[in-house]
């Protein structure tokens, strides 16, 4: 059986410069660049939520098989999820276009084989993995079927190639009634971004499109107990908060902050829910 895994209740943006506000002052104030660290910090948090779906998909894709020896993450970041394959796997490789993430990805792990590359082009002979896969990359590429027809290549035939999270703004729920904005906003920020807020709901077409056989797509589930992680969130937030007053023209300052309280009042009285499905599909390679 599947156990459903973690709540995907990220707000999971990915821009490249961290702000903050001053709750007694509406100026923006840059603190500093996001270092590579506090990515990692922010990858292994959102690799833990997808935990839970590796352990069913990894034994059913043939992950976990001790065949399976050469696997290439594209898109890895900072190494979170190649430290995370299973044992018998003996060759993790990695690419990704961001030199200073790679750099601690290879600290990750000492299987690590990484690459700077572009996931447009991957840099590999036809079928020299086993499997191939990816994790929260496809919404921000230019071209995602290219990606996963890349993906297919480099994949020996019985192979595996899979997707393990994308998510789906576009199914956002937020409660109480008035955050409801902020998955609007979420949606145009990225889109200003150049990614594709709707790439979950997009993903089965896309695999079989890509060729691949025996496509298996679902999405997260989530379960909450207790209040939810308010430090966790906040850092959520951070990336939101950047991520609308970059590239948002009708966003204000006073408005995200108001919201901010908003969520946090909800969350301290337990009524919050925020939910983004998040989808994954693998499929076969012939
Ligand atoms: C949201 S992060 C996910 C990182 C990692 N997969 C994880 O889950 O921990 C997206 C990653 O994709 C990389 N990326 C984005 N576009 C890329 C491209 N065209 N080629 C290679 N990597 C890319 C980024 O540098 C970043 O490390």
């Amino acid at each position: 059986m599947f156990p459903p895994p973690l709540p995907s209740d990220s707000i999971c943006g990915y821009s490249r410069l961290w702000y903050t506000f001053d709750d007694t002052n509406t100026s923006r104030q840059q603190i500093m660049p996001l270092t590579p660290a506090d990515w990692h910090t922010r990858f292994t948090r959102q690799a833990a939520w997808t935990r839970a779906l590796r352990a069913y998909l990894f034994p059913r894709a043939g992950l976990a098989n001790p065949k399976t020896r050469r696997v290439l993450e594209v898109g890895c970041g900072t190494g979170a999820i190649l430290a995370e394959l299973p044992e018998s796997v003996t060759l993790a490789a990695g690419l990704d276009l961001d030199f200073a993430f790679l750099s601690l990805a290879q600290r990750s792990d000492s299987r690590a084989r990484l690459t700077q590359g572009d996931a447009l082009a991957l840099p590999y002979a036809d079928r020299v993995f086993d499997a191939a896969l990816c994790h929260f990359l496809l919404l921000w590429v230019a071209d995602p079927l290219q990606v996963l027809r890349g993906m297919a290549r480099v994949t020996r035939p019985g192979g595996a190639v899979l997707a393990l999270a994308e998510p789906d703004y576009g199914g956002r729920v937020d409660f109480p009634e008035e955050l409801a904005a902020l998955g609007a906003w979420q949606r145009e920020s990225l889109r200003r971004q150049g990614a594709d807020p709707l790439m979950g709901r997009r993903l089965a077409g896309l695999f079989h499109k890509a060729g691949l056989k025996n496509v298996e797509t679902g999405v997260l589930g989530g379960q909450w107990s207790g209040f939810p992680d308010w430090e966790a969130r906040e850092s959520e937030w951070a990336v939101l908060e950047s991520d609308l007053t970059q590239t948002s023209e009708t966003v204000s300052i006073p408005e995200v902050q108001k919201l901010k309280a908003l969520d946090r009042s909800a969350t301290e009285r337990g009524e919050r829910v925020l939910f983004v499905p998040t989808f994954y599909a693998w499929g076969r390679v012939v």
